[in-house]
């Protein structure tokens, strides 16, 4: 049983106002969702404006970094290199880097080209060739807050058809974002950019997706973009999550590298695009706070 906190006591989200200055209404509100049977946020993943903006800082190293790889990028080089360039920039701006020995993991970013869908692993035998496209993924720790984005990178002469599934994809992103404000649910992020795109003639990835971040890596939610409108978390001013769908050309059958056990490639080899924001519920919206 958790005490009921009084309200003239410090609000439980550590701003160190009075409960009734703080986030009491939020709670009531909150509270009548949840006898309405919604499903309602912990309040472990409620951010309070301090961490936002820790958060919201960490996000501006992985942006600067993610900067420096599109000022970089070019056929031929190796996504080791690619990882040489992440680690060492996010390091010179005083952060670190989050995928580094995460569970086993052995690189400071993800790298996956084509079929991959996510968690290439960078390696020196790798190397961009013209007409690939590649999903580099970048997520920082600085001063103990975490943020993640991720961006495809055309590299030369792009068949249309690859050209057109990157710029879907990023446009999903928004499609999804406009379903990001406070009391609407998550099922109907995750809806808008399935509909997007089905209608696109594409498949998305279902076992993987994007979740809660800022004080963690991972985070509750687990953030689906395969959902049903009307279902899923009641989102809440301070809520932080990541949008980051896989899109297929092809199938939406996957399989994990049983070699290194991270590595997801596309079943029938078809290439697959995804872009990642990590992103804030506000008062009246959203703030994206790396992209
Ligand atoms: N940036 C990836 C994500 O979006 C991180 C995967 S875990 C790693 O969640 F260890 F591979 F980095
Ligand atoms: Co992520």
């Amino acid at each position: 049983m958790r005490k009921r906190i009084g309200k003239n006591d410090p609000c439980w989200c550590g701003s160190g106002k009075k409960y009734q200055d703080c986030h009491l209404e939020l709670d009531e509100k909150i509270r009548n969702y949840k006898l309405r049977g919604y499903k309602i946020p912990p309040r472990k993943i409620i951010k309070n404006q301090e961490q936002i903006e820790g958060i919201r800082t960490s996000g501006k190293v992985n942006i600067a970094v993610l900067d420096y790889v599109a000022e970089n990028i070019h056929a031929g080089m190796s996504t080791e290199e690619i990882n040489r360039l992440v680690d060492s920039k996010t390091r010179e701006l005083g952060g670190i880097p989050a995928p580094l020995n995460y569970e086993g993991f052995p690189k400071s970013v993800c790298t996956s080209i084509n079929d991959v869908v996510c968690h290439g692993i960078p390696s020196e035998e790798e190397v961009l060739q013209d007409g690939d496209i590649i999903n580099v993924d970048v997520s920082t720790i600085y001063h103990g807050y975490f943020s993640d984005s991720s961006r495809m990178f055309c590299i030369g002469n792009v068949p249309e058809e690859n050209k057109k599934l990157v710029a879907d994809t990023l446009e999903s992103i928004q499609v999804g974002l406009s379903e990001v404000r406070p009391f609407n649910r998550l099922g109907n992020v995750g809806a808008a950019i399935h509909e997007f795109a089905l209608g696109k003639g594409y498949r998305v990835v279902r076992e993987i997706g994007g979740h809660g971040v800022g004080l963690e890596f991972h985070e509750d939610p687990f953030v689906s973009y395969v959902t049903r409108r009307d279902t899923g978390m009641l989102l809440v001013p301070g809520m932080v999550f990541t949008i980051e769908p896989m899109i297929n050309l092809g199938t939406d059958e996957i399989f994990i590298d049983e070699e290194n056990d991270w590595t997801v490639y596309t079943e029938d080899g078809a290439p697959s695009a995804q872009w990642e924001v990590t992103v804030a519920v506000t008062e009246d919206g959203y703030e994206i706070l790396a992209y």
